[in-house]
């Protein structure tokens, strides 16, 4: 098996584990932050109202821009991200559309990664084109395609690994095109997490996090969030964040501040076991391929600074892959991923969703395709359960 630590030099555990455990930031003395379950904050004086419009004062006005739960969430995140602000929406998509119509408009192109998450993919081929704005799509694994497809472009869209296949991108590569283009580009972060792939430090301008996945880490929260540097932050704030209106709730916040705290700690876990079933997989006589960012060569994988559990991969014709999902016992059949409990979804059943918009069939996603997202049970459970399913499966 290849390296599983290419920055050998950053203990990104250790310090997003200080950093989330320590919090300063409400006077009280309470170790969790409060749930500010309020629509709206009031003036104390026509004064205090009169600045605070005016930007000479800073306080939350209505919870649909700034709640301090909110805040709170998203000062987190922007720490581990290494950026200089962030900014909590209601979901991931929330985050995704918002980010990307605060920087594109009428007559603009994107320039997105095949095989990004699904629902992008939709927003990119349905919504987008009603506002005249195209997406260009390409394998983002190969630098001289984005190259030829920049020229011109407005966004570049990354997704490291790519959801499904996991193919990686050289992030500092990609940034410098861009850059070069003085396109902005985008990164869905929500597999790796700012502990194990910190894009800004890579060049990348705003990181979108599904936060329903591992930030939030136990399958009770749907939300997302965007980082990145307070300008760009400031844009999509002006831009798209109030209108569209898809902020995040207090209580949301709350569970995902709770979540947080134990993020370097269920990292490790997902990643150990991950591997484990990854290699079990591999050596498996009815596994064709493992997709897993660890069997890679690809430079992509140098800013990974470890691997989650969610990974795919291909079984040989004489399974019969609705036996198998039914025989499986601790894994249960369900879309999400990144919380404590495992699951699988087969490709054969997505590629039957919204037909002539799924990027799965569009980009030859094989249907013999399974992912699987490892979740914190013991891993020879987890093995057990998958070895007694290939038995229960044979066609
Ligand atoms: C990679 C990826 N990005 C974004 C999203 C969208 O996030 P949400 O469901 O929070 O809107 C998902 C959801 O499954 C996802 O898998």
């Amino acid at each position: 098996m290849n390296d599983h630590r290419p920055i050998p030099d950053t203990d990104y555990i250790a310090e997003a584990a200080t950093l989330l455990a320590h919090d300063d930031a409400f006077d009280s003395g309470a170790v969790v932050p409060p749930i500010y379950q309020t629509s709206l904050f009031t003036f104390g004086s026509y004064a205090e109202m009169a600045d605070t419009f005016a930007g000479k004062r800073r306080q939350p006005i209505y919870s649909r821009g700034d709640n301090p739960t909110v805040m709170e969430f998203e000062k987190r995140v922007a720490a581990l991200e290494g950026a200089e602000a962030a900014r909590g929406f209601a979901s991931g998509m929330a985050a995704i559309s918002a980010t990307v119509l605060a920087f594109v408009g009428a007559g603009d192109r994107i320039v997105a990664v095949r095989n990004c998450y699904g629902d992008a993919y939709r927003l990119f081929e349905r919504l987008l084109p009603r506002l005249n704005i195209k997406v260009d799509y390409v394998d983002g694994s190969d630098p001289d395609a984005v190259a030829a497809a920049l020229p011109g472009a407005k966004l570049l869209y990354l997704e490291s690994p790519t959801s499904m296949m996991f193919e990686l991108q050289d992030l500092p590569h990609l940034t410098r095109l861009a850059r070069e283009h003085g396109i902005v580009t985008t990164i869905d972060n929500s597999w790796a997490t700012p502990v194990f792939q910190k894009p800004i430090a890579h060049g990348v301008d705003l990181v979108l996090h599904s936060a329903s996945k591992y930030l939030g880490g136990h399958s009770d929260t749907v939300a997302g969030v965007v980082a990145g540097s307070a300008d760009h932050i400031r844009r999509i704030n002006e831009q798209t964040y109030s209108y569209l209106g898809g902020k995040l709730s207090p209580f949301d916040a709350w569970l995902l501040l709770r979540g947080l705290r134990t993020l370097p700690l269920r990292l490790p876990h997902h990643m150990k076991s991950g591997l484990t079933i990854a290699e079990r997989l591999k050596a498996h006589g009815k596994v064709e391929r493992v997709n897993h960012p660890v069997y890679s060569n690809h430079p992509g994988k140098a800013t990974l600074a470890g691997y989650t559990g969610l990974f795919s991969f291909e079984v040989t014709d004489d399974v019969d892959i609705p036996a198998f999902v039914d025989a499986l016992t601790y894994f249960r059949i369900g879309v999400s991923w990144g919380g404590h409990e495992s699951l699988v979804v087969p490709a054969k059943a997505s590629l039957e969703q919204t037909p002539g918009v799924n990027s799965m069939a569009r980009f030859g996603v094989s249907p013999r395709t399974i992912r699987v997202n490892i979740g914190l049970e013991d891993v020879e459970d987890l093995w057990s359960d998958i070895a007694q399913a290939f038995e229960k499966s044979k066609k």
